[in-house]
């Protein structure tokens, strides 16, 4: 297993990277993906060469798709069924009706990649998706769902595990595709790392070694610069929220700050990332049960790091500044009390509510700072509120923001990339019950709407007249349940398209 070198000899496991390439035939492949769809006759085929139906055909004496049938395979899209035969196995997988596009064939693409992944036993594969891809576009999104389908969480072994799937390649003779296979690649890589960030257990991650890594993540790489605050530093500047987060946790917080700036780049994208590495609750500390998944809760940070990272790479034309908010919430004799008063980098003052409410604490810090950059477009992201989770369920991250235009371009940057939001208000209700006898403002009000309260807070350290979207990704980032398409057990790298796609959008 490769690791990055993060303190002494502790290294954070790494899930490795399958190479990638794009072929007009599928010719020495040990897994061979193809679709089944829905046509106007019943199930058929979708991409392999004929001359490889030809074959399968007279192996088994019957139309391939029937086989596929017979086999237990269907065309309910994500479904996949594997055909054994000399030479090579053959996944079949659904594809709903013929012609498939977009985030569903990022779907088909990952749930055949992810089946045979599974075959492995140990031995590393060669893939092939052969699904009839005919356009460039089809060739990125199909690579990006192959890819992420082969992610597996890396497990801390003495023995260590080769990996599972040594190349992909994606069948097709569409032009121009190299340089869609180039874009998938640096995208799937960054999406890899904020999974590797995520799965990591929160005794080899945290705020430090955080750091260290995202240091390494974005080292070398033209017109970056990083910076990390250690406490300290972050003393001297002010930052009194993370701080009091990170006061009951015997490893120290961190703010990191990421600066890609191309040259003659005329618009800024700031991001800001919730980066607690284990969220215990502090002082009004959580259940047994609700702490165990709680290594998730940098979910935020992991995807603004890995994202300006990925922007760097493709050279996208805009300045981008990322905000990781890295601290551990733990109660102990130096924790933050509920009831406390904190003050906020810039002055303003916060009542603790609720030891439990950290989140938005830490980034009121990273949204004031990220104001005084004075951003074309302010993206705050964050696994922030049970109840958003319990509001839009694991597969849905909620979107509350400034304004229309905000949402628009928001929603239309993550439509285009394939994940799902949706859109929750911040009422004036809401706003006025964050009133405090004893600060400036409280972070917590009641328990109803409480994906609401927490927007109305973070707004409340953002510049009037920003366009800023909030995001609260407590359901998506973590994938506590089975896996499904491309998104594996634990950490998923949700929000990382959607960041890399926003700043596409808004380069020149
Ligand atoms: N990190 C949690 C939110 C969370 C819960 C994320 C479950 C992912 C899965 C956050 O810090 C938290 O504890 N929020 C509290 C806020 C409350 C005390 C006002 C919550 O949602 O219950
Ligand atoms: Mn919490
Ligand atoms: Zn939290």
């Amino acid at each position: 297993m490769r690791g990055i070198l993060v303190a002494n000899s502790t290294e954070l496991p790494v899930c490795p990277r399958p190479d990638l390439k794009v072929s007009r035939n599928a010719n020495g492949a040990d897994v061979v993906i193809a679709g089944l769809a829905e046509g106007s006759q019943g199930p058929v085929v979708q991409g392999l060469a004929p001359r490889a139906v030809k074959e399968a055909e007279e192996t088994f004496g019957a139309p391939l798709a029937e086989v596929a049938i017979r086999a237990g395979g269907s065309t309910t899209l994500g479904s996949t069924v594997v055909l054994p035969w000399s030479g090579y196995s053959l996944v079949l997988v659904g594809c709903g009706t013929e012609g498939l596009d977009g985030e569903d064939l990022r779907k088909a693409a990952g749930a055949g990649a992810r089946a045979a992944a599974a075959l492995s036993h140990g031995t590393p594969l060669k893939v092939a998706v052969d699904m009839g891809i005919n356009s460039a576009e089809q060739v990125r999104i199909a690579a990006e769902g192959a890819l992420l389908g082969c992610y597996k969480v890396p497990a801390v072994t003495s023995n260590h595990d080769g990996p599972e799937v040594s190349t992909v390649t994606i069948v097709s003779n569409a032009r121009g595709a190299k340089p869609e296979l180039d874009k998938a690649r640096i995208l799937a890589d960054a999406v890899y790392t904020a999974r590797d960030w995520v799965d990591a257990p929160a005794n080899l991650l945290y705020p430090k070694t955080f750091a260290t890594s995202a240091q390494s993540w974005c080292k070398d790489l033209k017109d970056v610069t990083v910076e990390v605050l250690d406490e300290k530093a972050l003393v001297r500047g002010g930052f009194g929220g993370i701080l009091a987060v990170g006061g009951g946790s015997a490893r120290s917080p961190r703010l990191v700050r990421v600066e890609y700036a191309p040259e003659g780049a005329t618009t800024t994208l700031a991001l800001v990332g919730k980066g607690i590495t284990f969220d215990s609750g502090g002082l009004n500390i959580k259940t047994a049960d609700g702490m165990y998944t709680m290594k998730c809760d940098m979910g935020g940070a992991a995807a603004v790091l890995a994202a300006v990272g990925a922007i760097a790479r493709l050279g996208l034309n805009v300045r981008v500044i990322a905000y990781g908010c890295l601290a551990e919430n733990m109660p102990s004799g130096s924790a933050w009390r509920p009831s406390d008063v904190v003050t906020i980098y810039g002055g303003k003052t916060v009542e603790n509510g609720n030891s439990d409410a950290e989140g938005r604490i830490v980034m009121a810090d990273g949204l004031a700072r990220a104001c005084e950059d004075e951003p074309d477009f302010l993206v705050d992201i964050a696994t922030l509120t049970g109840a958003c989770m319990v509001a839009l369920g694991n597969h849905t991250a909620g979107v509350m923001t400034s304004g229309a235009q905000a949402a628009d371009t928001l929603l239309d940057a993550s439509e285009a990339a394939g994940e799902d939001f949706w859109e929750l208000p911040i009422t004036a209700e809401v706003r006025d019950a964050l009133h405090s006898d004893v600060a400036d403002v409280k972070s917590t009000a009641a328990r109803e709407g409480g994906a609401m309260y927490a927007a109305a807070f973070l707004q409340s350290c953002v510049t009037p007249g920003l366009d800023w979207a909030h995001l609260d990704i407590a359901g998506p980032a973590y994938n506590n349940a089975k896996p499904h398409d491309y998104i594996p057990i634990q950490g998923t790298g949700f929000g990382v398209r959607t960041l890399v796609q926003l700043a596409a959008n808004l380069a020149d």
